[in-house]
């Protein structure tokens, strides 16, 4: 695996690649690998000839400065997970390869770009400029990287909403992909910032997932009203007090909006506060399927990663 530091220096490289008809993948992270990561790394090698991942902690999506600071990294282990996993790339840029940083020190983002309504819904309405910050750094990265297929989560529902808007609206020769959500087995969606949680609110946080699962087979059993099903998952995390709710709502797939009545496919979606650790996750929903288990949804069996709470090679 070969370290590139500087953009001008990968894109030439990708450049080159791409004459020689290559297919170039790219998985965008912040660092702090876990097995959610991998499962985009290794379904990017096997459909592309070249993997490329970053690793880039975004300090313009952070908009609580204790988080950005707080925000865990391994770059050691993050490397040999990568080496391992037959990364090609690694692009690991400075924040000043990435932004211009003014005398005292401070990120300048003349350039900005601004998502509209997707700011002031779910994670938007709770994280002020979280979406324009993922939105700016991406637009980077894609344009860095230039023509491939991109690996994203759907852990971060908003977020892939939201960078599927920008590749279409922007004209970006991208092409994403997007994978499943990797959980525990016990239900709790992998995140970098569950090595922060106890080993008590581990076992708690699988709440929310339990929750969601509550408000599926409440849909699936035939309930239309999306206040009652909202109503129940509320009642169901609000059980465990140590779980500061910060919003739970069902919205249609496509457009982020909240029916009504429950058709066609559906999201549940939920964040909340665990500690000093915030929570996010979400299940999709036919409402037309009798379908009792998340078929496309891939759990993990071995327990002693989950223990670990991180891969460690
Ligand atoms: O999902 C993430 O890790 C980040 O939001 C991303 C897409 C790498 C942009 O910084």
């Amino acid at each position: 695996m070969q370290i590139v530091n500087s953009a001008k220096e990968l894109r030439q490289t990708l450049d080159r690649l791409r004459l020689s008809a290559k297919k170039i993948g790219f998985v965008p992270t912040m660092g702090f690998l876990h097995e959610g990561h991998l499962s985009l790394v290794e379904r990017c090698k096997k459909e592309n000839d070249v993997v490329v991942v970053s690793i880039f902690v975004n300090p313009t999506q952070f908009n609580v400065s204790s988080d950005l600071e707080n925000y865990p990294k391994d770059l050691d282990n993050d490397c040999e997970i990568l080496e391992r996993s037959g990364t090609d790339y690694l692009f690991l840029p400075s924040v000043s390869e990435m932004y211009n940083i003014d005398s005292s020190g401070k990120t300048v983002t003349d350039i900005k770009i601004s998502c509209g309504e997707v700011n002031s819904v779910f994670e938007g309405a709770f994280r002020s400029g979280h979406f324009d910050g993922v939105a700016l750094v991406v637009t980077k990265l894609f344009n860095i990287v230039g023509e491939c297929r991109t690996y994203f989560g759907l852990k971060d529902y908003q977020q892939v909403y939201l960078i599927s808007k920008l590749i279409q609206e922007l004209f970006l020769p991208i092409e994403m992909v997007k994978c499943p959500t990797v959980r525990q087995e016990s239900g709790l969606a992998l995140s970098s910032r569950n090595a922060r949680l106890t080993d008590k609110e581990l076992v708690l946080a699988n709440e929310i997932y339990f929750a969601m699962k509550e408000g599926k087979r409440m849909i699936e059993s035939g309930i239309t009203e999306t206040k009652k099903v909202i109503e129940l998952i509320k009642n169901h995390i609000l059980k465990t007090e140590e779980i500061k709710l910060e919003y739970v709502s069902i919205v249609k797939e496509d457009t982020l909006v909240v029916p009504e009545l429950l058709t066609d496919k559906v999201r549940i979606l939920i964040a909340g506060w665990l500690g000093n650790v915030r929570l996010i996750d979400n299940l999709e929903v036919n409402c037309n399927s009798e379908l009792k288990d998340e078929l496309f949804e891939h759990h993990l069996s071995d327990s002693s990663i989950i223990s670990e709470r991180k891969i460690k090679v």
